[in-house]
């Protein structure tokens, strides 16, 4: 299966956003990536339902939504109704991971669970056949811009092995610095999604970077 790209909508320009997810849904792009942050799980603050109910509005391709959040059971249903077709929660912030991942899942969204840069791979063993999605995130959340840690990539190949093993149909999503510079290896190393923000919206030709982006391997057919 061809990798899917995912352009983060932290990194684009907030004054003409409907012009942003319009170069979004002109492009090679398959999924528009959404970071919900709520000032407490992350230093941040970025924006909620509103927000990706607009880009539900605007988007012709899913929408990934990423909550960094503290108790985001609270909000998933909403996040639903506004419009997430993947809602990814954090395993740091999720004491009953499973019965989020069921309550995810039973509005219909894909479930996805973000490890910190510091999480290890096996805190997953025990529930990864249940995941649709593990977002590895390559960078501390909380900002977009920031530099991609290395360790991520033998992460994602224990990952990898993990969902190999169990017969799971889990995604591997990276996210955080992700560039030209460093997206093949995590694509080697099982990445099955990438995500991209200031490499994309920075960047003099977005449409062209989401292209090289998912150039990457040709055509070919990547085995396990
Ligand atoms: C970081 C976010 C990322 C971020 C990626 O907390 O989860 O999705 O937008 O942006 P870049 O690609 O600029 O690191
Ligand atoms: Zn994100």
């Amino acid at each position: 299966m061809k990798h899917k790209v995912a352009p983060s909508l932290l990194a684009a320009d907030f004054t003409k956003v409907a012009d942003e997810i319009q170069m979004v849904n002109d492009s090679t792009a398959d999924w528009l990536h959404l970071d919900v942050m709520d000032g407490r799980f992350v230093p941040n603050i970025t924006f909620g339902m509103l927000m990706v109910d607009a880009a539900k509005k605007l988007c012709t391709k899913p929408l990934d939504v990423h909550l960094m959040i503290v108790e985001p059971e609270k909000y998933v249903e909403a996040f639903r109704e506004a419009g997430a077709d993947v809602i990814t929660v954090h395993y740091e912030a999720c004491p009953h991971l499973h019965r989020v991942v069921q309550q995810i899942k039973a509005t219909g969204a894909k479930a996805g669970v973000a490890l910190n840069p510091h999480t290890p791979a096996a805190m997953l063993e025990d529930v990864i056949e249940h995941i649709d999605l593990v977002c590895v995130m390559s960078v501390n959340p909380g900002f977009g811009g920031q530099k991609f840690i290395y360790n991520t990539i033998p992460k994602v190949r224990r990952l990898k092995d993990l969902i190999t093993v169990r017969n799971a149909q889990t995604l591997i999503e990276v996210d955080g610095g992700v560039g030209l510079q460093n997206a093949e290896k995590a694509l080697q190393a099982g990445a099955d999604v990438l995500v991209a923000g200031s490499s994309v919206f920075k960047a003099e030709d977005p449409s062209g970077a989401i292209d090289r982006l998912k150039d990457i391997g040709g055509e070919i057919a990547r085995f396990a």
